[in-house]
């Protein structure tokens, strides 16, 4: 009854004539990968939902000025990992390397200010920054960020930042062997003392430091005591702690949010190395790093930055917030052997056999579709042999099969694919027997919410004109 031609003779191509690739450290993230990104992308929102964070996406381009005067001139990130460009007016555009200043810039171009403050937003984007691409570090990344802007400056926000970080961690199945860690790094009040300190303190060992460090004395001293080389990391052991130096205000913050992280059960440690590698910060700034990368990358890392939306040109605004780059999460997910639910499985195959059988498919294929069942075809093969090697490559549960006969017959094949048994049944009732087979709970139904009906969509002039 089948007719038997290969059909699936695997293709044969010589590799190394392809023209392109992906540019370097921006791989495609492949359908296998995208079962961590839905999964992770659905606790984020999850956890951001519960919170009250609501979602918010900005351009991928803003102006380089934006960067130069947020995330600071002399960071790594604006002195070489940018991607910057001229637009065709001439007009200095980069992608953006991290969210918070194309979500501050947001914040002000709206008014925002005047919404019920503080205003928690969400983002969850590709980010772009021109570095050495290596294990957990890509040229293109994803980056879950969530911002509080806003509001008062109190620690408590700042613990809770940390703690819907830590949630959702645990949700990804990564509780265990995760590492907080908190430091202060002051204000515009006590933080140029400090660097004074810090300056006299280095000043005389400038001959052990690296070539990187001592350019670093010169314009952000501060990043000194973060750098990997081994000497520098000797000499910034016994630097000045910024946690010594801070003014009131800053340790009566500090010291509060101790408290509150400990009411919160968040295990933390103190890093009085930690400064971050952005220029906005204030008082709090953590990381989360995870236990199987050797502590060569953090998972997490934020802060608060009650200057920047100031920066930017608005009021005096406390806001704080944090990131984590996705990819790492999947990285440490799966070092750490978490798998994740398998959403895309093939219910049935339809296989046929003809025109007349292809006609008769596809409003099958159409309907259970519709029900909610994965269902898949090969509808352009003409060898049924090939059509259901297809089906079991792609692990079918179930095949419905129509040749030629089973039309002249109004019947259909169905195969149970697991232990390649088939019985006769009326194609009328393909649909219904499937249902049967597969029960509400299991099929892969969902409802957009409601519509309503009636409501004036506001729409407004786009002040730019076209470039
Ligand atoms: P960041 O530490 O530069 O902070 O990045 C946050 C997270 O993004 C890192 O912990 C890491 O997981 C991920 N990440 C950074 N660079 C790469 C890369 N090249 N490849 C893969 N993943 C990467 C910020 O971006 C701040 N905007 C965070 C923040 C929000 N602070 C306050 N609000």
């Amino acid at each position: 009854m089948f007719k038997t031609k290969d059909e699936d003779e695997p293709i044969k191509v010589d590799s190394d004539s392809f023209k392109f690739q992906s540019p370097r450290g921006m791989p495609d993230i492949l359908p296998d990968d995208h079962c961590y990104f839905t999964f992770i992308k659905k606790v984020l929102r999850h956890r951001c939902r519960q919170a009250g964070i609501q979602r918010i996406s900005t351009p991928v381009i803003e102006q380089t000025d934006l960067f130069r005067h947020t995330t600071g001139e002399t960071t790594d990130i604006v002195q070489r990992e940018m991607y910057t460009f001229e637009d065709r007016k001439g007009r200095s555009m980069t992608l953006r390397p991290e969210a918070t200043p194309g979500i501050c810039r947001a914040y002000l171009e709206h008014k925002m200010y005047t919404w019920p403050q503080p205003v928690e937003l969400y983002c969850c984007d590709p980010m772009f920054r021109y570095e050495r691409p290596q294990s957990g570090r890509q040229r293109q990344f994803y980056q879950f960020d969530a911002e509080v802007i806003g509001g008062e400056n109190d620690p408590v926000i700042d613990a809770q930042m940390m703690n819907l970080a830590w949630n959702i961690l645990g949700d990804l199945g990564l509780g265990e062997n995760i590492e907080i860690q908190i430091n202060s790094i002051g204000c515009p009040a006590c933080r140029p003392k400090y660097r004074e300190q810090l300056v006299n303190y280095y000043f005389e060992k400038q001959r052990a430091l690296c070539e990187e460090c001592k350019e670093r004395l010169k314009i952000n001293p501060l990043r000194l005591l973060d750098c990997k080389n081994d000497d520098c990391h000797i000499l910034a052991e016994g630097a000045p702690k910024t946690v010594d130096h801070l003014c009131k205000d800053c340790k009566d913050h500090f010291e509060k949010l101790q408290e509150f992280m400990t009411i919160l059960n968040l295990p933390f440690k103190i890093n009085s190395t930690l400064v971050r590698g952005l220029d906005y910060y204030t008082k709090t700034v953590f990381e989360f790093w995870g236990a199987e990368h050797g502590g060569q990358s953090a998972l997490v890392g934020g802060g608060r930055y009650d200057g920047l939306v100031e920066i930017l040109g608005g009021p005096p605004t406390p806001a704080i917030g944090f990131a984590a780059g996705i990819e790492r999460l999947i990285a440490e997910m799966k070092s750490r052997e978490i798998t994740v639910p398998y959403k895309d499985k093939v219910h049935v195959f339809v296989a046929q056999l003809g025109h007349d059988a292809k006609k008769q498919c596809l409003p099958v294929i159409s309907e259970l579709r519709n029900l909610g069942i994965h269902t898949m075809n090969s509808l352009g093969k003409s060898s049924l042999k090939a059509q259901l090697r297809l089906a079991d490559k792609l692990g079918a549960e179930w095949a419905v099969i129509m040749g030629e006969m089973e039309v002249q017959q109004g019947t259909a094949l169905l195969r149970d694919m697991r232990i390649s048994e088939q019985q006769i049944i009326p194609f009328d009732q393909i649909v219904p027997v499937l249902k049967n087979i597969f029960p509400e709970e299991v099929r892969d139904t969902y409802s957009p919410g409601e519509v309503v009906r009636g409501v004036k969509v506001e729409t407004r002039e786009d002040g730019e004109e076209e470039g």
